[in-house]
Formats: C-alpha cells, sequence, structure tokens
C-alpha cells in the first residue's frame, strides 16, 4: 500500500526539502531559547550529557519512527494510527495516541506564539537602537517592562499567530521550503559570528565552555533528567505527530535513516552554539545562568549594544530567530489542520482559522501569566510553566513511548523494514533494538526516577 499512496496535501520536491523542512521544525525556541536556559537552571554540563545522550537514544530512533509511520499512511496523525494499527491488526484505540499529539501541539503553540512575539518585539527594539551601550542592568529594565505589559505582549503574540496561520493557509510545502532554504543557513552563520564575539571574552568564555561541558552530576535532580528527556523530544519536534505529518509528504524513495541523521545532528549542533554564544555574556556580566526564560533577552542585547556592528547584527539575529520559531510554530499547528480537512470536511482556510483562534485565545492566559496573573500557581506553576511542563516534560515523552512501542512491538517487522529500507542490514537491526527496548525503557525509567521508584 505504501506504494500507491499520495498524501491529499502534495508532497515535497525532493529528499532536500524535506530535511529543510524538519529541520526547519526542529530548529527554534527550542534550541535559541529554551536549551540555555534549562541548562542554566539545572547546573549546566551533567545536563547537557543527558539531553545528549537522550538526542542519541530516544530522540534518534523515535524520530525514525515518526517518519516512517506518516510516510506510510500519508495521512494526518489521528487516521495514521488508525490506518496503520488496522494494517498491523492491533487494538483502535491507537488513534486516542493521535488525539494527545493534536493537543499538545495546540497546548504548545499557545505558549510558543507568545515568546516568539517576544522574538518579533526585539527586532523592533534592536532597530531603534536599544541596545546602544545597553548594560546588564538597562537590558534588564527593558525587558522587565516589556514583560511586565500584557497589552505589548498580546499584540507581538497576535501578530506572530496571524505571521503563522498565513504560512499555514498557503500549504506548509509550497509556503515554507523557500523561506526556510535560505534562512536555516543564515541563522547559522550569524551564530557562528556571536560565539566569536563569545570568544572575545577569554577567561568569561572559558567559564561559559567549562559550565557547559563539565558533568556535575550531583547539580543534577530528578526533574532535571526529566527536563533534558522533555527537551530531547520538544528540540526535535517529537512525539505529537509533527514529523509524522511531515513523513506522510515524504517522497517514497527516500532514506529516512540518513535523513534524520541530518535534521537531529544540525539541530543539536545548533542549540550547543547557543549555549557557546550566550554563557560567556551570562558571567562575564555577572548575569544568573539560573534567570529562566528571560536569559537570552537579557544577555544576547547586551552584547549586540556594545560589539562592532551590533545594531545590524542584533536586528538580523532577531529576525532569523522569527523565522526560525515560524518555521516550528507551523509543524505544531499542521497535524490539527490537516486532521480537521481530511475529516470535517474543511477548507485549509477554515481549518486554519479554527486552530489558529483557539491557540490564539489560549495564549491570553500565558501572556498573563507573566504579569497580571503571575502569583496565580497551579500546582506550584504559573500557567506557562504548567503548560511547558504538562507538555514537553509528560505529553511528550508518554507520546514518544507510545510511538516506540507501536513501531517496535505493533506494526509488522516486514513493514518497518521495508520503509526503512536500509542499505545495511545491521542499521536496521540496530535500530529495531532501540526503538523496541532501549528507547520506551529509557522514557519509562525516567518517569519512574521522578516519582522516587528509582
Ligand atoms: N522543535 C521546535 C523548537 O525547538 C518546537 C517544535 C516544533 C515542537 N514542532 C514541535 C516541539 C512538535 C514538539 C513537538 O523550537
Amino acid at each position: 500500500m505504501a506504494d500507491t499512496k499520495k498524501s491529499q496535501h502534495g508532497e515535497w520536491s525532493s529528499r532536500f526539502a524535506f530535511i529543510l523542512a524538519a529541520t526547519g521544525s526542529a530548529v527554534g525556541l527550542g534550541n535559541i531559547w529554551k536549551f540555555p536556559y534549562i541548562t542554566g537552571e539545572n547546573g549546566g554540563g551533567a545536563f547537557v550529557i543527558v539531553y545528549l545522550l537522550c538526542v542519541l537514544l530516544i530522540g534518534i530512533p523515535i524520530m525514525m519512527a515518526e517518519t516512517l509511520l506518516g510516510r506510510r499512511s500519508r495521512q494526518n496523525p489521528i487516521s495514521t494510527m488508525i490506518t496503520l494499527s488496522d494494517e498491523a491488526g492491533a487494538d483502535k484505540n491507537w488513534h486516542y495516541l493521535g488525539w494527545m499529539g493534536v493537543t499538545a501541539g495546540f497546548l504548545i503553540l499557545s505558549y510558543y506564539s507568545v515568546i516568539a512575539g517576544w522574538a518579533s518585539a526585539y527586532v523592533v527594539k534592536a532597530f531603534s537602537g536599544s541596545f546602544l551601550g545597553a548594560d546588564a542592568s538597562s537590558i534588564k529594565v527593558l525587558f522587565d517592562d516589556f514583560v511586565g505589559s500584557p497589552i505589548k505582549l498580546l499584540f507581538w503574540h497576535t501578530l506572530f499567530m496571524l505571521a503563522t496561520m498565513l504560512i499555514v493557509v498557503r500549504g506548509v510545502n509550497t509556503g515554507l521550503e523557500k523561506a526556510v532554504r535560505f534562512l536555516m543557513p543564515s541563522l547559522f552563520v550569524l551564530l557562528m559570528l556571536m560565539v566569536a564575539y563569545a570568544m572575545t571574552f577569554d577567561e568569561y568564555y572559558d567559564k561559559g565552555i567549562k559550565f557547559l561541558f563539565t558533568p556535575d552530576f550531583s547539580k543534577i535532580t530528578a526533574d532535571g533528567v526529566l527536563t533534558a528527556m522533555g527537551h530531547a523530544f520538544f528540540t526535535l519536534s517529537l512525539g505529537m505527530g509533527a514529523i509524522m505529518v511531515y513523513g506522510s509528504y515524504l517522497p517514497k524513495d527516500v532514506s529516512i535513516a540518513k535523513t534524520v541523521y541530518w535534521i537531529a545532528g544540525t539541530d543539536t549542533v545548533v542549540a550547543l552554539l547557543a549555549g557557546i554564544a550566550i554563557f560567556p555574556i551570562v558571567f562575564a556580566n555577572g548575569l544568573e545562568p539560573a534567570a529562566g526564560p528571560g536569559l537570552i533577552f537579557q544577555t544576547l542585547p547586551i552584547a549586540f549594544g556594545n560589539m562592532t556592528g551590533g545594531w545590524l547584527f542584533g536586528i538580523l539575529f532577531f529576525v532569523m530567530l522569527v523565522f526560525a520559531a515560524l518555521s516550528s510554530s507551523i509543524s505544531l499547528i499542521e497535524p490539527a489542520v490537516a486532521w480537521l480537512i481530511e475529516n470535517k470536511n474543511m477548507s485549509r482556510e477554515q481549518a486554519c482559522i479554527w486552530s489558529g483562534s483557539v491557540t490564539w485565545l489560549m495564549g491570553f492566559g500565558v501572556v498573563f501569566s507573566f504579569n497580571i496573573w503571575s502569583e496565580l500557581k497551579i500546582f506550584d506553576r504559573t500557567i506557562f510553566q504548567l503548560l511547558d511542563y504538562l507538555t514537553a516534560n509528560l505529553m511528550l515523552p508518554i507520546g514518544g513511548f507510545c510511538i516506540a512501542v507501536f513501531a517496535g512491538w505493533i506494526m509488522k517487522q516486514q513493514h518497518t523494514e521495508q520503509e526503512l529500507n536500509m542499505p545495511n542490514p545491521l542499521g536496521y537491526q540496530i535500530w529495531k533494538i532501540l526503538i523496541s527496548y532501549v528507547s520506551p525503557a529509557a522514557v519509562f525509567l525516567v518517569f519512574l526516577h521522578v516519582v522516587g521508584v528509582l
């Protein structure tokens, strides 16, 4: 069946187009905004090692599984789970996995868009020269003022959601391919430049590198391990069907394994570069690594305010960040949009308006959690923190666990083997062991560790 099926939403024009889109989905705020601040909050090196191990042993095998599931069924995640469990003669209940994914996408986008709104606002701040000659304290005032204003945050959140919807309306594989093609490489170059700037801090550069790469396992808690694992899912866009949907637009002769190595490799390098660029600035200015979600907004502007050419680089950097966020946000909503089109008989426009409005409204709660509702705690967390924890630390790993079990135990070996079509039989064997045993067991053990059983 895989031979004849095509997605009703079209196909990527090539393997390269898929790589670009999936890399666009993976590389985003997770790498540049989230990775540095959660690394700072969790003590550095040990956290980074756990994260890297999770990418290798859990992320990469599951990314291959998600891609192959999507390509085999060529439908949205919910219908994919129905079709493939049918094919394997398994229980229909597997489609709840698709539902959880679509829900997780909505929840993530409702805060992702708010933070992407911050990045958009910082384009304008960079342009107007707000960072010039700034020091740590003036940049902090700027940030606190901004985040304290619900109106400003709502404005930028709205703008970002509109931009996302505009791209999704055009169809992910036409609207996006072109933009990502040159934005990804440019972002990469700018990050290298920031790293070069960080190197001028000499001893603080060394301190930053040491913080990131010298593990001190006494600094990481059980919850820190969970955060590292959750982030491996988050940063690779796994566990909710985003990569499944992108896989469903993938031409059938493309090698899934090679493609996935590329995407995961690039994603990891970008995150590490962001960390290397940011921590020297943190230490050189006596800032707190555990400053939380504001970390990059309180550090990078100091660099732009004081380096040669900083005005221009500042603008470029935040523009790239917004585009990186856009190429991720569209993958958060595409599963829902694809489902509405395929099952509710909606046009792409209608599907976008529906799903976009719901996410936009949910974003209000996130916006207020940074100012007027900052004291409102549910399970000891603000709305933003709760959504982040619920999705990245719980829903994505649970989704990933189920995907691994499905690909490793429920699908027929002959089918996964045929989809992956690896030239070297040993490669398939290794994947099969990882996906059937290692990845699900690792997720399970981390959960046991958090609830205190281990
Ligand atoms: N990976 C993106 C980032 O790092 C965020 C993202 C996009 C995502 N699509 C996703 C996270 C699907 C989880 C699931 O910024």
